[in-house]
């Protein structure tokens, strides 16, 4: 398979999984559920899930059932989006190509369909049919601690939003980037590697892969905003200047920024290396992390 055609499989396979775990649009409140699915099928790129998916296949091969556990984190990811774009928050208008979830369905709407996701994705884990108890605990610490507020996603929003009044300094960014994206990609390649029955060696060089590539990802994020238009993006490009966010290209320049995201594509595939061609989908992924236009 092609990694085009490789992508293109695993995203079908998640968007299945996905579409049997969300209620139905018709469900009562139905306007809840559309709102739910209005902004997670959308046509975001499922990084996280296809982490963990190939984490998984880097442990073991092939792993049933994977996409079920790999779909918490697609619901986590766009509960914040949702809430990122809320007006308290980044106050966004366009997301994944569409009109933000608030601007459809109002502010009240788009709370609950964040809160609704972050709830199902817990829900999810709860009922995966191919898990012993042991490690379906181990997934929902996994997923809490990265989703939280120590270190975790919503840990690092608030250092996001406090920050644009601060002076912009390395340690605030790294710190800062580490926890609102870098958290829940670290925990969907360990997320996957769990799955997977990971060994504490394979699991530890895994965790080194995805701190690399959580890092990575968004230099590239911040990278992106400044140089690519709002159409590549389907998100409005130039916000985080005009919100004076803490970014990359804030306090390194955007040349510097780009050869860091590459050093840390480099040191995810070294930490790589113990798993052979075994993660050759998990490198391609790191690649596309820093090499997107989107
Ligand atoms: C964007 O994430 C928000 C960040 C955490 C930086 P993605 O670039 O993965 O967004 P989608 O899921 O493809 O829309
Ligand atoms: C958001 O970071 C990270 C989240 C936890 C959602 P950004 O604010 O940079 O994400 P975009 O650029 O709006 O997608
Ligand atoms: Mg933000
Ligand atoms: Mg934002
Ligand atoms: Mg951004």
């Amino acid at each position: 398979m092609t990694l085009p055609e490789y992508l293109a499989h695993q995203q079908k396979r998640v968007d299945k999984a996905l579409d049997r775990w969300v209620p139905a649009e018709s469900q009562d409140p139905s306007i809840i559920h559309r709102a739910m699915r209005y902004s997670l099928f959308a046509g975001g790129k499922r990084i996280r899930p296809l982490l963990a998916m190939a984490a998984a296949e880097a442990v073991s091969g092939e792993a049933d059932g994977i996409e079920d556990a790999a779909c918490p984190l697609e619901l986590i990811h766009t509960y914040s989006l949702i809430h990122d774009d809320l007006p308290a928050l980044d106050n966004d208008d366009l997301r994944r190509g569409r009109p933000t979830c608030h601007k459809v369905f109002g502010d009240a709407m788009a709370i609950l369909a964040g809160d609704a996701l972050l709830t199902l994705a817990f829900e999810v884990l709860s009922k995966l049919p191919e898990v012993d108890a042991g490690r379906r605990i181990h997934l929902v610490a996994e997923l809490a601690t990265a989703s939280g507020t120590v270190g975790g996603m919503i840990g690092g929003q608030v250092n996001d939003l406090e920050g644009e009044s601060k002076e912009p300094t390395a340690a605030l960014l790294e710190s800062i980037h580490r926890a609102k994206t870098g958290a829940l990609l670290r925990a969907s390649v360990r997320m996957g590697a769990i799955y997977a029955g990971a060994d504490d060696t394979q699991l530890a060089a895994l965790t080194c892969f995805g701190e690399h590539i959580g890092l990575a990802f968004q230099i590239v994020d911040d990278v992106l905003d400044v140089e690519q238009p709002s159409e590549a993006l389907g998100k409005t490009a130039g916000k985080d200047a005009q919100q004076k966010k803490i970014t990359f290209p804030a306090v390194y320049g955007l040349e510097r920024s780009r050869a860091m995201a590459e050093q840390e594509r480099l040191a995810a595939h070294v930490a790589l290396r113990p798993f052979g061609n075994r993660a050759e989908r998990l490198l391609q992924l790191a690649d596309l992390v820093v090499q997107r236009t989107a």
